[in-house]
């Protein structure tokens, strides 16, 4: 009798032991919920999206992908328990997340002491992959994003005096707003007024009051979509009728809803357009619309995450396993991978350089301006 339990045990542990095996376990991070979960949902549907596809491909290694999704609730804090328990609980080869720089620092550490690769689909502050070299990012970095920006207000909006309205509670917006200060200085600019708030602040006419004061010809808003929206309607009630312009933050469907007629003529830089007219854009749209629904338009967000998932898969592939050292090898040695948002190079810094697009606000509509090559 005690034989036969122990052979059962035995048997349940092996049994476990192999479907543990079945699956290569992919953990995501995201803002599914709370006040960001638009950026959330949009890059847990490329990534989910992705992840299918490349299950009815085969899959990698001849296994199956399995995604496993913790949503940290937009809340400080949470990414880093989220981490934890995918790590430890589950077991992830990989993490894929974040979308925001905030929450990509706190995760970061966590994924780095571990040696489980972390790849960022569209966290832009440099900070993040310098957490270590198990970090890496697919998009772009705010050093870049905000030279973008500085050279097409000096270029294109023919600005020479800019106001500066930043988020202190927001590393990505600390970030850009001192990168393009950089450049557009640099480059003879004038910075008349810089002025701060924090996240969830709902009143900016004191700022706004100031700024209009100071003569700006345009206003840099490197902050997330509410803020950046109720911004330009009480810039536009104070009379100030500048554009204003931003940086990916601005991305969702959310800033035109709250911000209205108060847009137009206003301009931010992002990673991707659905509106670009490229082929590869356009299949995926198509592929996009037809697993979440023909409203649903995919993001940069969405794109960024699609990209990580092939590029993580790309890198099992080459490294031929799954184990932590050899899978961060060779996703460190990512080179000309092309994606829907352009071509992934990963550099030395385990960032990828790749093309800002710039879109116009319009009479309530976005269009797509211009890319700009690194
Ligand atoms: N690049 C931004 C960041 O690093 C992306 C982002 C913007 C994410 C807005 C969420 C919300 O934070």
């Amino acid at each position: 009798m005690k034989l036969a339990s122990r052979l059962l045990l035995t048997l349940v542990v092996l049994a476990l032991a192999l479907h543990a095996q079945d699956t290569i376990k992919v953990g995501e991070y995201a803002s599914l919920t709370g006040k960001e979960a638009s950026f959330g949902q949009q890059s847990h549907k490329g990534l989910t999206l992705a992840i299918e596809e490349l299950n009815a491909a085969g899959g990698v290694l001849g296994k199956k992908l399995e995604l496993i999704t913790e949503d940290n609730q937009t809340k400080p804090g949470e990414s880093a328990t989220a981490v934890k328990k995918l790590i430890s609980r589950d077991k992830v080869v990989a993490l894929i997340g974040e979308v925001a720089s905030g929450r990509s620092l706190e995760a970061a550490p966590i994924a780095q002491a571990a040696k489980i690769p972390m790849i960022a689909p569209a966290a832009t502050n440099p900070k993040v992959t310098q957490t270590g070299n198990y970090i890496f990012r697919v998009c772009f970095i705010d050093p870049f994003q905000g030279t973008v920006m500085a050279k097409f207000a000096q270029t294109d909006l023919k600005a020479k005096k800019v106001a500066v309205l930043s988020s202190v509670s927001n590393a990505y917006s600390v970030g850009l707003a001192k990168f393009f200060k950089e450049t557009f200085t640099a480059n003879g600019g004038i910075i008349v007024s810089e002025k701060n708030f924090s996240e969830g602040d709902k009143d900016f006419r004191a700022q706004l009051t100031a700024v209009k004061a100071a003569g700006a010809d345009a206003v840099f808003v490197p902050s997330y979509y509410t803020e950046a929206a109720l911004i330009a309607r009480q810039a536009r009630d104070l009379g100030l009728n500048v554009p204003f312009f931003g940086g990916d933050g601005w991305v969702a469907d959310q800033l035109l809803e709250i911000g209205g007629e108060a847009l137009n003529g206003c301009y931010y830089s992002t990673h991707f357009s659905p509106e670009n007219k490229d082929p590869v854009v356009q299949a995926f749209v198509k592929k996009f619309k037809a697993r979440w629904g023909a409203n649903e338009n995919p993001d940069a967000f969405a794109a960024l995450g699609y990209d990580a998932a092939y590029v993580l898969v790309d890198a099992i592939k080459r490294a031929g396993s799954t184990e932590g050292p050899k899978l961060r090898n060779a996703l460190a040695a990512t080179k000309n991978f092309s994606g829907v948002t352009g071509v992934t190079n990963i550099d030395a810094n385990r960032d990828a350089s790749k093309p800002a697009a710039i879109i116009a606000i319009k009479n309530g509509k976005l269009e797509f301006l211009k890319t700009v090559a690194p």
